[in-house]
Parts: C-alpha cells; structure tokens; sequence
C-alpha cells in the first residue's frame, strides 16, 4: 500500500512499514512520519490534472518547509509559492526553478523583495507601498521586476475566516477600485513588468465551482488590463483544495476536478495557468506519532494523555480544526469517548475532543494523521516542548529527513549575554 492504511491484521501502516515497527526504531516521540510515495502521487495528481495546458505548479512552502520534501517536490517539477525572503533562500537551496517561484505576501520588507527581483522570480503587487517598494527594489538591483497584480474576485470560499482571503475585506491584494492607478504607475516604471493576475480565495476548500468563479473574473480583468496595452500570461487561482479531515469517506474534489472547471477559459485565453497548493500536496502524506503517558477521568470526562502537545501540533487549538485519531495496533478494550490531550500547561492543548477510542494502556502508539500541511510548519517550543524529529519511508526504508531539535539548541540563543 501507498500512504497510511491498516492493514488486514488491524495495524497501522504507512507504506509498507508498521507503525509499531517504526515506533521500535525511532529513538523520539512524539516524531513526525511521512509516506513519500504520496507526495509524490499527491504532486503527480495535480501534473496529471494539468495535462495540455501551459503551468506551474506552485507549492506553497508555507504548509512544510522540510528541506528534503522541498527537494523531492522540485526533483518532481515543481516550483514553489514564498511568503518570506527566508522561503525564497531555501527555495533556492532546494534547486527550485527562479522561473517556476511566486513570491507573495501583503508585507514583504525591502531586503525580500531585492533578493525576489535579483533571483528573477514571479513577485505579487499587494498594496500601493508594496508596488512602490518593488520599483525601488528593481532599481537598486538594477533588473526588471516581473509582477502579477493579486486582486480580491471577491468570491466566498466558504470557509473558517481566519483561512479566507479573497473576500473585499481582505488584508490581501490590491483595492479593486484602484486597478487604474496601478496600470498607470506600472507604465511609467520601465523596471516592472506586469505578466499576469493572482488571486487566492482561502483554504480547506471543498466545493471546486468558487474556482471557476474567480477565473471568469480574473479573465474579465485580463481582458480589462489587455486593453490597456498588457500581454498579460498568467492566470493565478492560488491554493486552498481541502482535503478529507473527518476519514469519514466523504468524496472531496480531486485536482483534475479543480483543474477542469477552469481549463476551457485558460486555453481559450492561451494563458499560463499558475497553481498554488500547500495542504493539498503534503497534508494526508504524514501523521503525527505519539505514545500515550496515560488515561484519566475527572468529572464526566476521560482524558487519554499523549507526549505530543499543542506545541506539537497547534490546528486542533487554534481553528477548532478536526484531525483524524487513531491507536496504532488493534485493541479489543472497551471504547470509550475521550479527549486526547498534551502535556502543555493550558487547556487548549487538545488534538481532538469527543473521540471514541479503545482504552488505551502507557506506551500505546496513537497518530493525528493528515499531519503533513501547516503541524510541523507552525510547531513551536512552548512549554520548552523541543521541535519533533521528522522521518519518511522512502523505497520501502525508513529514513530521518529531520533532526529533534534540542534544549541546547534554545540555551545556545543566549550564548555571550
Ligand atoms: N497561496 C496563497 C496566497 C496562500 O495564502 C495559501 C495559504 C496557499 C497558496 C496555500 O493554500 P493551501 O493549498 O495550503 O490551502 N494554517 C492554516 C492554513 C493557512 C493557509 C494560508 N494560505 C491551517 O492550518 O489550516
């Protein structure tokens, strides 16, 4: 099997390894375990849905910056979508294609957008200070700026509003009601060449038609600012497919759904077709492994304690966001309903509420799975819970893509003071 499945014998598997095995191996808990055959059949996915169409895949950084998968993700093809100038140097580290990088973000600081416009990467005009930076950036490292104007279509992804972007209200893109000024300052500045549009309407998208709707938009602009004298070739529709969270079978859109609503108009327009996905590249490859410390009762509720922690994996606390549970072995104990906690000093640090597993016993394996976009990306060490280790199986062996980051490594910041 490819990916995380149990197996006939009621194990847990990812690949072709069980979990308990696995567990036996890896020296830290909790850690972070990744199938990189699916990421890799999540990228072919999307190359397949693409297929005929000029387009770059963007991988958005900011859901995993493991180093090894950025690298595995540009072997296969893609480029990325960077939020910061220490993505962009990462990104390069990783061997991605300047050609094949977009560089987004509603506050990039002067040194990030230099650094953009000397690699030669695709740059998002967000703001009227952000295009006037991007000109003095241009300047001062004397090459042209090629830019995308990020527009809100104004469309409602329908999703948690910490998540959506695209809407009027937005902290991102530029006044719509302002596109003039923006076509006007971009043909005075012989350093910024403006080649296409972006927009991105939010995450953990399920209902695919809301793409479509923001590409007829898009398109009506691109036919607006081709009027104007452009020979705009991108079209970017962002990020933001969903993924199944609940494990309940509920068929979620596949990438060539995504791509098909949209690809009429991008043929028919002869445009590039540019794609931003993070959680839907990398989400469902990973799980969070933990052991269980212990299970306890208070009131009319049971607690099963685990060593990961908000710290650890911060979803379930910050949005309320649903993440799979499970034991890794079979277990004919009684179910019971529980609330899987961490160790951290607060009572948001939950994984998951109200779930009904088997009672388990100390040293029981449990994982969070779909662990791979936005858990260990936004880990912290709160409570001096150190940063988990990171392991993959790769052709069938277990491999370590990630060193425990350590004490030493906190206590080494203060080195000299
Ligand atoms: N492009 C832009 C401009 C974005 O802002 C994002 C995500 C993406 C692409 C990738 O979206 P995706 O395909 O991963 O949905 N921390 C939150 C998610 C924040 C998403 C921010 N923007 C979470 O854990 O759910």
């Amino acid at each position: 099997g490819v990916g995380w499945y149990t197996g006939e014998n009621g194990y847990l598997y990812c690949d072709n390894l069980k979990v308990d095995d696995i567990r036996r191996q890896v020296p830290d808990s909790p850690f972070y375990m990744y199938s990189k055959e699916r990421v890799t059949s999540n990228f072919n996915a999307y190359k397949k849905a693409l297929d005929g169409l000029k387009y770059i895949i963007g991988y958005a950084v900011k859901a995993n910056n493991n180093l090894i998968i950025m690298k595995h993700l540009q072997q296969l093809g893609s480029g990325a979508v960077l939020v910061s100038g220490n993505e962009l140097k990462l990104a390069k580290a990783a061997g991605f294609d300047p050609s094949k990088i977009i560089f987004n973000g509603n506050g990039k600081l002067p040194w990030e957008l230099e650094l953009a416009v000397d690699s030669g990467v695709l740059i998002n005009i967000d703001s009227e200070f952000d295009f006037e930076n991007i000109v003095v950036a241009a300047k001062k490292v004397n090459k042209v700026a090629r830019v995308l104007l990020r527009i809100n279509p104004n469309v409602d992804p329908q999703v948690h509003p910490y998540i959506s972007t695209g809407l009027a209200g937005s902290k991102f893109g530029i006044r719509n009601t302002h596109l003039q000024w923006f076509l006007d300052e971009i043909k005075k500045q012989p350093k910024v060449l403006l080649v296409g549009v972006h927009s991105h309407l939010g995450s953990t998208i399920t209902k695919v038609s809301v793409f479509s709707d923001a590409a007829i938009i898009m398109c009506d602009f691109i036919k607006r600012i081709n009027a104007e004298g452009f020979k705009l070739q991108y079209l970017n529709i962002g990020g933001g497919l969903g993924i199944d969270y609940k494990h309940a079978g509920d068929a979620l859109p596949t990438p060539t759904e995504l791509i098909d609503t949209v690809r009429s108009i991008v043929k028919e327009m002869e445009l590039t077709l540019v794609i931003e996905p993070g959680r839907s590249m990398v989400a469902t490859s990973c799980a969070l492994v933990n052991t269980v410390t212990g299970v306890k009762t208070n009131g009319n509720k049971s607690f099963v304690v685990i060593d990961g922690s908000m710290s650890t994996l911060i979803r379930p606390s910050l949005y309320d966001a649903y993440q799979h549970i499970e034991l890794t072995a079979p277990s004919s104990a009684p179910k019971q309903v529980f609330d899987v906690v961490g160790p951290v000093c607060e009572s948001s640090d939950f994984l998951g509420l109200a779930r009904e597993l088997p009672t388990p016993k100390p040293g029981d394996g449990l994982v969070v799975h779909d662990a791979g976009a936005y858990c260990m990306a936004m880990a912290s060490t709160y409570n001096l819970k150190m940063r988990p280790s990171e392991w993959w199986v790769s052709e069938g062996q277990l491999k370590k893509i990630r060193h425990q980051e350590a004490l030493e490594d906190h206590v080494k910041l203060f080195e000299g003071l």
